[in-house]
């Protein structure tokens, strides 16, 4: 069997070190060194996916692996954005901005330059590098990490005095989500960003997505400590490719949206567990065959088993939480049926290999997946995954420990 690749993370040192160099490489001729560096960092979502844009309840944790942006501001409206992973730079003037009219990764710095200016606030162009060790593609928010790092960046070269508290980061965070929404066009629900940006070290963010629930009412740390209980949390990067991934996740949304309507409330959170059978009862009409019911099921159900698990985390019982693991992800690929052969072959591997729970996270249709593991098992469980990728013929996944780590920041 080949040796497992685990994806490392890079120290604050070493991700700024990296920036500052391609800064000064991209752009150092034209006008000095950058102003400094931030870095945010991706996600990792322990339960309760597909809940956030029907206000429900999801409980993510910031990865230690983050996106460093190096940035200058300029006296014009010009963004220039230069990536270690791309060799074009990125041009577009910020009056040229409009939902629809961008095009390329850039969109999601632009994006978040855009919202902060739609906001009212004196925002002006700048030259930025970024580089990153957040696994690409693999659902662990790579483009959350992306426009939160360039959000707190502009925020604190702008002096925008939101991201020294709880209450400024969440209009960070509505900013760089209307960025994805409305510029990068992904129609995605908010819970990668709040996560990015409102994250604690050793703490798993219990959002509460509620639309009627104040900024500082709908997020709650909850100490996460895996360590202390003897496991680890082990994500799998399936590699599998993403697969009308927006068309797919759009799809789900309107499904949402759908039954809601039909039920005549609100959103699918007005749904209780009690009551699941009558509005699954009211959809029958409507529904020859079942794909609103299966959505609806999973959306009511996922909410409840994120509640029981953050109440066994609260507990100091997160060795009891594999059992919730377990039935979201045969919720997510028999309800929501957003999983691929990869993720379920990560899942099933891990728990035969030893896992105490596993399921996919993030979006579905490929990406990662995530298995608490005891601490002294974590080289057994990725030796029977990798065993039976390999066995399967497919392409051998990435391995990261995902220690909760901190939000978005200023790094040097
Ligand atoms: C993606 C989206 C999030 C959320 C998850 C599924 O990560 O960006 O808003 O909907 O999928 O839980």
């Amino acid at each position: 069997m080949s040796t497992p690749e685990w994806l490392e993370s890079w120290s604050d040192d070493d991700g700024a070190r990296r920036v500052r160099d391609l800064f000064d490489r991209s752009f150092g001729p034209d006008g000095g060194a950058a102003d400094g560096v931030w870095s945010a960092p991706g996600r990792v979502n322990l339960i309760g996916e597909h809940t956030d844009y029907n206000a429900g309840l999801c409980l993510p944790i910031a990865l230690p692996h983050r996106t460093f942006v190096a940035v200058r501001l300029r006296d014009d409206d010009t963004v220039r954005v230069a990536s270690a992973q791309t060799d074009a730079h990125w041009e577009m003037r910020l009056s040229d901005v409009v939902p629809g009219e961008v095009e390329g990764w850039g969109a999601y710095v632009a994006g978040v330059a855009w919202a902060l200016q739609q906001d009212g606030f004196p925002v002006r162009g700048l030259d930025a590098v970024v580089d990153s060790c957040v696994p690409f593609g693999a659902s662990l928010s790579s483009s959350a990490a992306l426009e939160c790092a360039f959000a707190v960046a502009l925020d604190d070269l702008l002096g925008l005095g939101l991201g020294g508290d709880d209450a400024g980061r969440v209009r960070l965070a509505a900013a760089c989500i209307r960025a994805e929404n409305e510029i990068a066009g992904a129609a995605t629900g908010g819970l990668d960003q709040a996560a990015s940006l409102r994250s604690r070290p050793g703490h798993a963010l219990l959002l509460d997505c509620r639309p009627e629930l104040g900024a500082l009412e709908n997020a709650a740390p909850i100490p996460f400590d895996v360590a202390a209980a003897g496991l680890e949390l082990l994500v799998i990067d399936t590699r599998a490719p993403h697969q009308l991934v927006d068309g797919q996740y759009a799809a789900r949304r309107a499904s949402c949206e759908e039954a809601a309507r039909l039920l005549g409330v609100p959103h699918l959170r007005a749904v209780t567990p009690d009551g699941l059978d009558e509005a699954l009862a009211t959809l029958e009409p409507h529904d020859a065959d079942g794909v609103l019911r299966r959505r609806v099921r999973h959306v009511v159900t996922e909410t409840a088993r994120t509640a029981e698990f953050a109440d066994l985390v609260r507990a100091g019982r997160v060795a009891e939480v594999g059992p919730l693991m377990n039935a979201s992800h045969a919720s997510l690929r028999d309800d929501y049926e957003v999983t691929v052969r990869e993720t379920d072959l990560s899942v099933d591997s891990s728990l035969a290999a030893g896992a105490i729970g596993a399921r996919m996270t993030g979006g579905g249709f490929g990406g990662s997946t995530i298995a608490l593991v005891r601490a002294d098992e974590v080289e057994q469980v990725v030796a029977g995954v990798q065993r039976a990728f390999e066995e399967a013929g497919l392409r051998a996944p990435g391995f990261l420990l995902a220690p909760p780590s901190a939000a978005a920041g200023r790094t040097a």
